[in-house]
């Protein structure tokens, strides 16, 4: 089986069914991704307990956006907690994010997947793929529901930045669209943990873009 390329968002609330979706998806996955449904409903020690259940790599997506010194102090729990990735707005400025990559991995959203991101995000995409560039970030977060969007984006980015890519399935992405556009990897989640067979939609999935270049 090769390295796969999905990403598990586990947005539910209860530590118990979060522990069993994440262990019988496990081996389709590269990483799994959190946000505030799940940290509000079983809070930080949850990342320890996936990565204990898993060992899978663990992004906090908690979309930083204060200034710096709140930026910091919230970044450091949620790396203390063992996460490996923390998800921060660009748009708040290049000290807000440096003040999180000081402490650990960091990926930038440079356009959002929902249509609201037409508003405001992208038209400042520009700068947020300069910022990215110049800081040499891990990732950014691109949207899934606009190929020729992520394809844009990764033509932009210099290469070794991986282009992340929420919006698959509920949204109406398309996984092996997404990843011919170029993204490196793509994070599904109710498609997966709301389905009546996590596993076998975890599967389907991966399966879907093995191999696929
Ligand atoms: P679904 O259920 O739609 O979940 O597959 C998607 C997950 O990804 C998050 N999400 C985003 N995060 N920029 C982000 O940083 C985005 O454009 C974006 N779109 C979706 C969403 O909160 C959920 O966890």
């Amino acid at each position: 089986m090769s390295e796969s390329r999905l990403i598990l968002a586990l947005d539910v609330y209860e530590r118990e069914r979060a522990l069993e979706i994440a262990e019988c998806t496990a081996e389709y996955l590269w990483a799994i991704k959190i946000n505030w449904p799940l940290i509000i409903g079983s809070g930080l020690k949850i990342i320890t307990e996936l990565k204990q259940v898993t060992g899978l790599p663990i992004i906090a997506d908690v979309k930083l956006a204060d200034i710096p010194n709140t930026n910091r102090l919230i970044a450091r729990k949620v790396f203390e907690a063992g996460a490996d990735y923390i998800i921060a707005h660009g748009f708040v400025g290049r000290d807000s994010v440096e003040a999180v990559m000081e402490l650990g991995e960091t990926i930038i959203v440079v356009e959002m997947s929902h249509p609201g991101a037409k508003e405001f995000i992208q038209p400042v995409t520009e700068g947020l793929i300069e910022l990215a560039n110049e800081l040499e970030s891990f990732g950014v977060i691109a949207p899934a529901t606009r190929p020729e969007r992520v394809e844009y984006i990764r033509s932009k980015l210099k290469p070794g930045i991986r282009v992340i890519t929420p919006g698959v399935g509920a949204q109406g992405g398309k996984a092996e669209e997404v990843i011919r556009a170029g993204a490196d990897y793509i994070i599904v989640g109710r498609s997966i943990y709301g389905s009546e067979n996590p596993r076998e939609s975890a599967r389907r999935i991966f399966e879907e873009i093995e191999g696929v270049v």
